[in-house]
């Protein structure tokens, strides 16, 4: 989908489909800028639109023909009342617009964009949000199904108005395109299959993205691995005929090294059946977003590619495929890992802590100023937050503070949790120096990150988040169509913009 600006009167605009946004005020639609955009000539309108009872409630369409504009259709779409119109409402109002724009087979769609200061964002957030909320909404489901695709996309919207805003407008959809790209990149990998898309072939896919955005990629196999001591790693992927690997991705900011050195990390378990401590059965295949975290950091480090972040970058995900097999680890297993610590595994469903202590163990080795982690790391977070919030622990409350403002204005929610020493000493070991589960199931997203922060430096800032509930939706929400979210990919990005700043 190609998006555009112009300042064509609506009415004179080549499209299949006019969309025009329309507020509430006082529970009635403030149809002004219906007149406007009609330029006069579609005053017969008003009638239809009064006996069609559009009251302009948030995401409420109405779709009228309209002889005599090159249109042919307008599509009017509420936005509710101005006080109650945020960031994300915008999003929604467009991804409604998008799909009744796809329902109607249209190709091109012109907006009509509302008059400045008529919603309380500048044009440049409007910009973006209307073109996020499109694209979102319209990202591709089912792309392994054979015969004739029959959902024929919109590919081009354009923004109407006048001149004078053309700039601004055009700011907003180049953060949209960045913040799509990395979004739909992060949808993409966890929607593929994991017969699909195993570690090498997440690998693949890194390097192809790391190329064309021009980071220096690396990929460790497993003896490169091994010299590293990465008994994590190579613990955890020992199960499978599908080797494991460490992507390593890195671009150096236009400052150098004046601006900050951020790395990102993301648990990759391409596929998690427990292992010897095996999951039953039902509702194993939404396993398959075990690399959600990866897809999240991937995303992310696209975004901020293309937004041209000033940040000393580097991204480490871990990836393997968590098996039960002869050569699987065994639960009591007691492993050595990169930093030197060892590990007794109590359980080897808790697979996604033993690869990220090696990759965060790789990160700090750099030294970064800040490590952000993501992961669909614990049940336990999600039956806590749900699918609404991700959990955030961690301990800095700048990186954690531009986190939760980043979530607020992209709409991937973050909540803190807890972690404290008595949650450290949790994870302390009787036969090793740590093992890999707390005390029972209290807890359990704390107990993880506990687990992770015995391989961050005391000194480097830090935020883990814990993604298990926010990475996948089974139904549909305004701006996901099922499956993978993308949860991850422009909040992080959004979140290394303010720490940069
Ligand atoms: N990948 C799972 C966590 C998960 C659960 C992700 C639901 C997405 C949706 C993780 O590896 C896991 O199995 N965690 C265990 C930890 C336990 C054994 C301490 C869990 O949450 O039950
Ligand atoms: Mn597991
Ligand atoms: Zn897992």
């Amino acid at each position: 989908m190609r998006f555009s600006v112009a300042a064509t009167a609506p009415v004179r605009t080549a499209a299949d489909l006019l969309v025009v946004p329309v507020l509430q005020v006082r529970d009635q639609p403030d149809l002004g800028p219906l007149w406007e955009a009609a330029d006069g000539r579609l005053r017969s309108l008003r009638d239809a639109v009064k006996g069609a009872a559009f009251l302009a409630k948030a995401e409420s369409l109405l779709g009228l023909p309209v002889p005599g504009t090159k249109a042919g259709w307008v599509l009017l779409v509420g936005l509710g009342p101005r006080e109650k119109i945020g960031l994300e409402s915008l999003r929604r109002a467009a991804a409604a617009a998008a799909r009744e724009a796809r329902r109607l087979k249209a190709a091109r769609v012109a907006v009509a964009v509302p008059a400045e200061g008529a919603v309380a964002f500048d044009d440049a957030a409007f910009a973006r949000c209307w073109a996020e909320g499109s694209g979102m909404a319209l990202s591709p489901v089912g792309v392994m199904k054979t015969g004739p695709r029959n959902d024929k996309q919109p590919d081009r919207i354009t923004l109407l108005a006048d001149e004078g805003r053309a700039r601004e407008l055009k700011r907003g959809l180049a953060e949209a395109e960045a913040n799509l790209a990395g979004c739909l990149f992060a949808r993409d990998l966890v929607n593929l299959p994991p017969n699909v898309l195993t570690p090498v072939e997440l690998a693949n896919r890194a390097r192809r993205m790391a190329r064309a955005e021009g980071f220096r990629c690396t990929v460790l196999g497993p003896a490169q691995m091994a010299k590293l001591k990465m008994g994590g790693i190579l613990g955890v992927g020992q199960g499978s005929a599908n080797p494991p690997r460490l992507i390593v991705l890195e671009k150096r900011a236009r400052s150098g090294a004046r601006a900050p050195k951020v790395a990102l990390v993301g648990k990759g378990i391409t596929f998690d059946t427990g292992g010897i401590s095996l999951k039953p059965s039902a509702g194993m295949e939404l396993m398959k977003t075990d690399m959600g975290g990866a897809a999240a950091v991937l995303g992310a480090a696209l975004v901020a590619s293309r937004l041209r972040l000033d940040v000393n970058l580097t991204v480490v995900v871990p990836t393997a495929e968590n098996m039960p097999d002869g050569r699987a680890g065994r639960p009591s297993d007691i492993i050595t890992m990169a930093s030197g610590k060892t590990v007794e595994v109590l359980n080897t469903d808790a697979e996604g802590r033993l690869i990220l202590a090696d990759a965060l163990w790789y990160a700090g080795r750099r030294k970064p100023d800040v490590i952000i982690d993501a992961a669909t790391l614990t049940g336990a977070c999600a039956v806590a937050l749900g699918s609404c919030f991700a959990g955030m622990m961690g301990n800095s409350a700048q990186v954690m503070d531009a986190l939760t403002q980043a979530g607020g204005e992209t709409h991937e929610r973050v909540w803190p949790l807890p972690l404290v020493d008595e949650h450290k000493e949790e994870v302390e070991g009787t036969w090793s120096d740590l093992k890999n589960l707390g005390r029972g199931r209290e807890g359990g997203a704390l107990s993880a990150a506990a687990f992770l922060a015995h391989f961050v430096g005391d000194d480097t800032a830090w935020a883990h988040l814990d993604i298990a509930g926010t990475a996948w939706t089974d139904g549909p929400t305004p701006t996901c169509p099922r499956g993978a979210t993308g949860f991850g990919a422009r909040l992080i990005a959004r979140a290394l913009e303010i720490l940069a700043d």
